[in-house]
C-alpha cells in the first residue's frame, strides 16, 4: 500500500489515493486511471438592484474574494464568478467530486455573504434564494441551485457554460434534444462514429418525483414524448454511450412538487463537455439561432422566446425579459478554467462570449418579436402558462369570494 500522506483524498477498497500533480494518472490496485476533475456550478439569485435586474458589483467581489481565498487554501483548484440577468453564478474546479460539503459550503458563504451587502444596500429580492437558517452539507434544498459533472480530463477538453434567466430547467430540453438526438441539426451523430454510438438521457418527473435513463438513438422518439411536456419533465444529464462519460448536466435543485404546487422557477444552468466524439462547440450552439419559447419570464408566468446575449446585456428589461441565455467557453488545463487570461492565471478569467456577436442579432430580434407576439394575447393561455405552473395566480382568492355566487349548471 503507498504511503499515506497529508494529502490523501480518497480511499478505494482497500487502496489509498495519494496526492499527486492534479489531473495526473494515479495507481489504485493493479490499474492505473485517471483522477476525476469535478466541475461545479452553484448559482443564486439573492438580490439586485432595481427590481429582479442585475446583482450589485460588490456582491460579485464579495464572491470573488470567497472563492480566491477558498483557492489559496485548496479546497477548490480554479473559479469563475459571473452573472445572467439577477442571478450569480460560481464556476468552480476541483478533485473532491460531485456533492462535496466544502465545496456546497463554499457556495453557501458566497450567497450569504453577498445576502449581508444586499440587504445593507436594501437590494430589492436581498437573499431571496436563501431559503434555510444554516448550511447542513449541502446547498440542494437551502436554496441555491447546483450542477455538477465529474470525468476524467481528455487531453483537450473544451466546456461549455449555459446560463438562463427568467425561465426554468426544461427550458434546456428542446436544444438539448437536438443537439444530441437530432440527426437534422447535428451532423456528428451520423459522421463522427463515437456520437454515432449514442447518448443515454437521464430524465426527470417533476410531479412524481421520478426518474428515468433513456438511450437514443433507439429511444428517440419516447424520449421525445415525455420531454415535449415541458411543465413536468426535464433533462438532467446526458451520457456518452462511447465511453467518454458525462456530456451535458443541468441544474434542476428546485424540480418539484411542494404542498401540491409546483416549484421549478428556477433560473438553470447547463454545464456541457464537446468535441471529439461529443457535439462540436458549433453544433451546441446552432440551435440556439431558433426561436424558442421558454416558460418563465414576467413573474415566472409567461411564456416569451430565448434571447441569445452575452452576461454584459443579460439584464432584463423589456417584461422583465426576454428570457436570456449565455454562453461562456473555456479549455480546462489541468483542473483548472483557460479562457483568454493569461496562462496561470487563477480566478480571473476571460472566458469566450459566443453569444456576444452581431450574427445573433438575428435570432435576437425574432426573439423580440415572437415574445411581443405573445404579449399581444395579454393575460390569455398561451401567453400565461397553464394554472398549475403559474409563479403568481389570484385565481384561488377570486373563486373564494365567489363562493356565494357560483351556482350549478343546470
Ligand atoms: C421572474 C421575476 C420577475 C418578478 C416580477 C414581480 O422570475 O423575477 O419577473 O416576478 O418583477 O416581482 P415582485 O413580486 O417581487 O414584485
Ligand atoms: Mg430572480
Ligand atoms: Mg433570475
Amino acid at each position: 500500500m503507498p504511503r499515506i500522506s497529508p494529502h490523501v483524498r480518497a480511499y478505494i477498497g482497500h487502496y489509498y489515493i495519494v496526492e499527486r500533480s492534479k489531473g495526473e494518472s494515479i495507481t489504485v490496485g493493479d490499474s492505473t486511471m485517471a483522477e476525476k476533475v469535478t466541475i461545479s456550478v452553484i448559482k443564486a439569485d439573492v438580490g439586485s438592484v432595481c427590481g429582479h435586474t442585475r446583482p450589485h458589483p460588490s456582491m460579485i467581489e464579495k464572491c470573488k474574494e470567497t472563492l480566491a481565498d477558498a483557492a489559496k487554501q485548496g479546497i477548490i483548484e480554479d473559479y469563475y464568478v459571473t452573472r445572467v440577468g439577477d442571478d450569480i453564478n460560481l464556476f468552480m474546479s476541483h478533485y473532491k467530486g460531485e456533492n462535496n460539503e466544502q465545496v456546497h459550503k463554499l457556495g453557501w458563504d458566497c450567497f450569504t455573504e453577498a445576502t449581508k451587502l444586499a440587504k445593507q444596500m436594501k437590494l430589492y429580492g436581498a437573499g431571496q434564494d436563501i431559503l434555510t437558517d444554516a448550511f447542513s452539507g449541502n446547498i440542494k434544498g437551502a436554496g441555491p441551485g447546483s450542477a455538477e459533472m465529474s470525468f476524467e480530463e481528455r487531453p483537450a477538453e473544451p466546456i461549455i457554460f449555459f446560463m438562463a434567466d427568467k425561465t426554468e430547467p426544461s427550458a434546456y430540453s428542446l436544444p438539448l434534444t437536438r443537439i444530441f438526438l437530432d440527426p437534422f441539426t447535428t451532423t456528428g451523430l451520423v459522421i463522427d462514429a463515437k456520437a454515432k454510438q449514442g447518448f443515454d438521457v437521464e430524465i426527470h418527473d417533476v410531479m412524481d418525483h421520478k426518474k428515468v435513463v433513456m438511450s437514443s438513438p433507439e429511444e428517440t422518439l419516447s424520449i421525445l414524448s415525455l420531454l415535449g411536456d415541458t411543465s413536468r419533465y426535464a433533462i438532467k444529464r446526458i451520457t456518452s454511450r462511447a465511453g467518454i462519460g458525462p456530456a451535458a448536466v443541468v441544474s434542476t435543485d428546485k424540480l418539484n412538487m411542494t404542498a401540491g404546487k409546483y416549484v421549478g422557477k428556477d433560473d438553470p444552468v447547463c454545464i456541457c463537455r464537446a468535441q471529439s466524439g461529443l457535439p462540436s462547440v458549433g453544433e451546441y450552439l446552432q440551435v440556439f439561432m431558433n426561436t424558442m419559447l421558454v416558460a418563465g419570464w414576467m413573474r415566472g408566468s409567461h411564456y416569451g422566446a430565448f434571447y441569445p446575449c452575452s452576461p454584459d446585456y443579460s439584464t432584463p428589461t423589456y417584461f422583465d425579459g426576454p428570457p436570456r441565455v449565455c454562453a461562456l467557453g473555456f479549455q480546462l488545463c489541468n483542473g483548472k478554467f483557460q479562457g483568454l487570461e493569461p496562462y496561470g492565471t487563477v480566478g480571473d478569467h476571460q472566458p469566450v462570449d459566443f453569444f456576444a456577436g452581431d450574427e445573433w442579432n438575428y435570432v435576437r430580434d425574432r426573439a423580440v418579436k415572437a415574445s411581443k407576439f405573445m404579449r399581444s394575447m395579454g393575460p390569455f393561455m398561451p401567453a400565461v402558462l397553464g394554472p398549475e405552473e403559474m409563479e403568481y395566480t389570484s385565481r384561488p382568492a377570486v373563486l373564494k369570494d365567489l363562493t356565494k355566487r357560483l351556482e350549478d349548471l343546470e
